[in-house]
């Protein structure tokens, strides 16, 4: 199957871009320019195509687009993504006027399955540096979104999850809700994060089994695990069902707790964590160098893709903001080369050109400065 890659993208009147119109082919693209020239822009933009608020988190009716007090009252993200028979599919993503964000795949709205289908993709940001030291809400969330673009059913079941934990949470900060109302509410939510916490299971073996099978030399491995109720249940070997009703038991006898402390403090699936030793060094993933800490995640990130693929869905479309920022030049060769033998079309950017050298002809350079691209 042919790796996910735009063949073309255009933005009009998206944040500092006014028009933008860029013919690519398969090869990883490497943006570079000075700071606030509009690189991370640019992967925002195809990050709306996919799923989800996109990698700055914009509220679905957020006008993108503010020149001084104006706004501009409609703005867009358009790309042409070869199919894997190499037929051209359109994908416009947009704020329609008065309306709300709305993708669209050849014209019609799009399921999550079919844009994760199509175009999947993983994501890795400068604030990811920092991820094994940071909060573990984070961490969580990055992790869930590498196991969407995986499995696109995740993202479903976590968004189910989720509403229905602010459902509960609404309804015991009012403090008179129906009992029975909140047994079925309970029964529900724990369907889904048993669901959750399944589904992270089985992606985490086989991020693993990736990450092991690694032998690049220049990324070092990282020991990964779950820690959290459900998944240490279902990893011990309990039912699906048995773990539903014990999430669903402890919903229910944490409402005082919960409506108390005006938050969901009952261990379900939404406080577990990832955690990562960094193997080679025996040292927990959050105690490393910055440098050593990019490279334990890019390592992550690389063995995603390389897994999904291995099981017979798209090589995912990689957007890679700054990722060469605190690598040393054995490790951007590293990147470069891991990126080429992968086949994907990255998306990198950097504040040199410099930084890419080490891809020569074998990407597409880009210069972006105030909004514009030139070759
Ligand atoms: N809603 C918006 N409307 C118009 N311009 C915006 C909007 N949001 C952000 N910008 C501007 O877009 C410009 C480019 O931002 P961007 O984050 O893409 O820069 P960058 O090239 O990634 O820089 P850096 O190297 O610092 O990361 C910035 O000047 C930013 O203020
Ligand atoms: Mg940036």
């Amino acid at each position: 199957m042919t790796p996910a890659a735009l063949s073309r993208l255009r933005l009009t009147d998206f944040r500092n871009f006014d028009t933008l119109d860029l013919d690519v082919d398969a090869r990883p693209v490497c943006l570079a320019g000075p700071n606030g020239s509009g690189k991370t822009n640019i992967l925002e933009a195809i990050s709306l195509l996919a799923p989800g608020r996109g990698l700055r988190g914009a509220e679905s009716d957020e006008p993108l687009r503010r020149a001084g007090d104006e706004i501009a009252p409609a703005w867009a993200v358009y790309a042409e993504v070869p199919d894997e028979t190499e037929d051209v599919s359109s994908l416009a993503s947009g704020l329609l006027e008065g309306d709300r964000r709305q993708t669209r795949m050849n014209g019609k709205p799009a399921s999550r399955a079919e844009l994760a289908a199509l175009l999947p993709m993983i994501v890795l940001l400068p604030e990811h540096d920092r991820l094994f030291a940071g909060p573990r809400a984070d961490r969580l969330k990055f992790f869930d979104r590498l196991v969407a673009a995986a499995e696109p059913s995740h993202g479903d079941a976590l968004n189910a999850y989720e509403k229905l934990r602010s459902r509960r949470q609404r309804l015991l900060d009012k403090g008179r809700a129906d009992p029975a109302w909140l047994d079925a509410l309970e029964t529900d939510l724990a369907g889904h994060g048993v669901a959750l916490a399944a589904g992270r299971l089985t992606a985490l073996s086989r991020l693993q089994a990736a990450i092991d099978a690694a032998d690049d030399g220049i990324f070092p491995k990282a020991d990964l695990a779950l820690n959290g109720t459900i998944e240490a249940a279902l990893a011990g070997g309990a039912e699906l069902r048995a773990a539903e009703d014990q999430l669903a038991l402890a919903f229910a006898s944490g409402r005082d707790h919960d409506a108390a402390a005006g938050r969901t403090l009952t261990a379900g699936p939404h406080r577990s964590d990832l955690t990562a030793r960094h193997r080679e060094k025996d040292q927990d993933a959050g105690r490393c160098s910055t440098g050593e800490q990019k490279a334990l995640i890019i390592r992550l990130v690389l063995a995603q893709a390389r897994s999904l693929a291995d099981r017979g869905q798209r090589m995912p479309l990689l957007l890679l903001d700054e990722a060469c920022a605190h690598l040393d030049e054995r490790r951007r060769e590293g990147l470069a080369e891991a990126i080429l033998a992968l086949g994907a079309q990255a998306w990198l950017t950097g504040v040199e050109a410099g930084l890419f050298t080490a891809f020569g002809d074998r990407a597409q350079q880009f210069a972006v400065d105030q909004g514009r691209v030139s070759d």
